[in-house]
């Protein structure tokens, strides 16, 4: 029995098209009755239609009501006024035959009472199975894409530093479940009589008693629903909706494992870092600093332009510039004066098989933004490379195939904020014999080919 009510409650989204098809029909004839001749014996006939639907759709609505776990609360409003609906139409139907106590009210009080009562009732069922903001919704969504507002990622707003001290439920859990799964399990529509939007809700578990087995974790009906594979139909949530990705379920279920804790920190439940790794906010330092600059006069970079070399801003829209003398083999240190124009916006800079020297270094110092340079394939050795040690954002070095010698690699560690420097060159291992300190061994780059001499090679067995 129980199977068959809930059989015909399923019914109820597709018949309600139906009333709501022939009433709005019913209206249409109605405003404009004067075009056609028969038109009352067709609204008759479509009025009887609209009564016979309704009927039914409120019957099937009762019925899901009683199976699927809504709140008496959450449906009351649209059930009346479906069967207000109901009365306007047979109104309206007895209206037409004309010579009933009904006719001594003006016709409009019926259109337009369906009209009204039509237009109400659908807009609350629309509320019941897709929540209060299901209009509101694409369009937040539609405006945030189209201002460039990005979505936070889970709205939770943990990090390294912080996640420790936060409590499981209300900031790492809750944040979760009431983005994927309140929307459908509120005080107002409580699917499968589950509520979710506060801890006691949870706890209370839904029609068929507890939602999670403190015995058997495994078994709990939430951990068994989240699991369930995406075709099943007990798969939650539903599969039209927003999934929960892999990280929020193994954390899920970490939490269901642990007895679902509500106020202990994750410090506290000494929670595997891995579990928590995907939702921590990492700030993203950008390669390149940010400094607002203005623009330079668009004659000096034609200046530049017109020298053969390449300049062009880091991205679309940015006054920090990169410029390359690739084209100019004969470029020289002097040469760079010409670029005084960009002394501030200049942040990268790739003066590669040019016919730069030594002195390169001392007149690079002058750019202070430089984050990085390239030098690969120039006749440089080394000597004066301390003096960039004044560019505060210097973070790559590019020293390839050039006469860099070695005695020049200890002043590379008074580079304020080096990261990598490359100094691979085929002809000659130029860190045999060396000693590196740790701090420069993890900055400099030889390139794959060459590793560093271990003490064990030496070693015969
Ligand atoms: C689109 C609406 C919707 C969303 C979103 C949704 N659910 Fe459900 N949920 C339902 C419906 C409908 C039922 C009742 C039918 C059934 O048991 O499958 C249900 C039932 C359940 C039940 C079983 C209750 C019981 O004991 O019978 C659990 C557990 C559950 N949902 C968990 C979740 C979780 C966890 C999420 C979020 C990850 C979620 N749901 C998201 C609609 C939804």
């Amino acid at each position: 029995m129980d199977g068959l009510l809930t059989f015909i409650g399923r019914f109820h989204p597709l018949i309600v098209h139906l009333p709501i098809g022939f009433i709005l029909l019913a209206l249409l004839l109605e405003f404009s009755k004067s075009k056609f001749k028969e038109a009352k014996k067709v609204l008759k006939f479509i009025m009887l239609w609209a009564i016979i639907s309704g009927f039914f759709s409120i019957v099937t609505g009762y019925f899901q009501y009683l199976q699927e776990g809504y709140l008496w609360e959450t449906v009351q409003a649209h059930f009346y006024l479906g069967l207000i609906t109901l009365m306007f139409s047979i109104g309206f139907y007895i209206f037409l035959q004309g010579s009933t106590i009904l006719n001594r009210l003006p016709r409009t009080f019926f259109s337009l009472g369906l009209l009204v009562a039509i237009l109400f009732t659908g807009h609350l069922g629309g509320t019941i199975t897709h929540g209060e903001a299901h209009l509101a919704e694409p369009l937040e969504e539609l405006s945030s894409t189209l201002f460039g507002i990005e979505e936070k990622e889970n709205g939770l707003s943990l990090t390294d530093e912080n996640y420790k001290e936060q409590p499981i439920y209300s900031k790492v859990i809750a944040p979760i479940l009431s983005k994927k799964c309140v929307s459908c399990h509120n005080s107002k529509t409580a699917k499968g009589g589950l509520q979710m939007q506060t801890f006691e809700a949870f706890q209370k578990g839904s029609k068929n008693g507890p939602i999670i087995n403190y015995d058997n974790p495994e078994l709990s009906e939430l951990f068994l629903r989240i699991h369930l594979p995406l075709g099943e139909k007990k798969h939650m949530p539903p599969k039209s909706k927003k999934q929960l990705t892999k990280a929020e379920i193994n954390l899920i279920s970490y939490w269901i494992e642990a007895g679902t804790p509500e106020r202990q920190t994750l410090g506290q439940l000494d929670l595997n870092r891995n579990l928590i790794e995907p939702f921590l906010i990492k700030d993203e330092v950008p390669f390149y600093p940010i400094l607002n600059l203005e623009a330079p006069a668009p004659e000096i970079i034609k200046n530049i332009e017109s020298k053969g070399i390449i300049i062009s801003p880091i991205k679309r829209e940015s006054n920090l510039l990169t410029i390359s003398t690739l084209n100019v083999p004969k470029f020289n240190v002097r040469q760079l004066e010409e670029l005084e124009g960009i002394r501030e916006q200049l942040v990268s800079i790739d003066l590669s098989y040019s016919s730069v020297n030594d002195s390169v270094f001392r007149v690079l110092s002058e750019f202070p933004n430089l984050v990085q340079i390239k030098l690969n394939h120039t006749q440089i050795t080394g000597k004066g490379i301390h003096s960039l040690s004044n560019l505060k954002y210097l973070k790559k070095l590019y020293m390839v195939e050039t006469a860099l010698e070695s005695a020049a690699l200890s002043s590379i560690k008074n580079l304020a904020s080096i990261e990598q420097v490359f100094i691979f060159q085929s002809d000659r291992n130029l860190i045999e014999g060396v000693e590196l300190s740790p701090d420069l061994q993890s900055i400099l780059e030889y390139g794959n080919s060459i590793l560093p001499k271990l003490p064990t090679d030496d070693l015969v067995y």
